[in-house]
């Protein structure tokens, strides 16, 4: 077994925050022009990292909650946000834990880019938001090469997707290539 810290460790993300330049990154270029199909309201950024795509959504108008296991990253955003004068709430929550959900209200969005929610939490996450709610999800997709930075269970599958489309409707769907890879992003209108 490899004894490289891998991306799904709590210390992978603290140290690549703590490494950062301290500059927000851009929103996901994904995201930037879907705004449109979000219901007006409040968001969930679920592993929402140093808060780019949290403070995109706050300035567009969206009352937003981020939630990360990562100290650091939290910090930042923080940060971020104060320097914008834009206000996030944010919860330091693991995400892969059973319970987490129970720690959160009710949303009109939840976004999850680029993390790969375990199967379990995605089955639930629908009783976290409102009817005709939008959950937007988009990162690797299944045609990247896995690699030692990429594991297949960090992928996106089509077939996790198809489990939920009971609670839900496609609204949207992309499978485009980028610098980083294969990305596919979904956004789905609760029933
Ligand atoms: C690739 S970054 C994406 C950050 C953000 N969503 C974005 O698009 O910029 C992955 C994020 O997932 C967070 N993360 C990983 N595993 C987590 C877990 N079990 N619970 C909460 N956050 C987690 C990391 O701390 C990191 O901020």
């Amino acid at each position: 077994m490899s004894d490289k810290i891998y991306m799904g460790e709590k210390l992978f993300w603290e140290n690549k925050f703590l490494n950062r330049k301290n500059k927000l990154m851009d929103p996901d270029e994904f995201l930037i022009n879907k705004v449109d199909f979000f219901k007006k309201g409040s968001v969930l950024d679920i592993a929402c990292g140093d808060g780019r795509n949290s403070l995109f959504l706050s300035e567009n108008g969206f009352e937003v909650t981020g939630v990360d296991f990562s100290d650091e990253a939290l910090k930042r955003l923080l940060v971020f946000s104060k320097e914008r004068s834009q206000i996030i709430k944010v919860k330091k929550l693991d995400v892969s834990k059973n319970k987490f959900l129970d720690e959160l209200e009710i949303f009109d969005n939840i976004i999850i880019n680029h993390y790969k929610l375990p199967l379990n939490q995605l089955l639930k996450i629908h009783y976290k938001l409102k009817k005709n709610g939008i959950l937007y999800i988009c990162g690797f997709g299944e045609k990247n090469k896995i690699n030692n930075g990429l594991r297949k269970e960090d992928l996106l599958l089509k077939s996790d997707i198809n489990k939920i489309l009971d609670y839900y409707n496609l609204i949207s769907f992309l499978d485009k290539e980028n610098d980083l890879g294969n990305i596919v992003q979904y956004i789905l209108r609760k029933k």
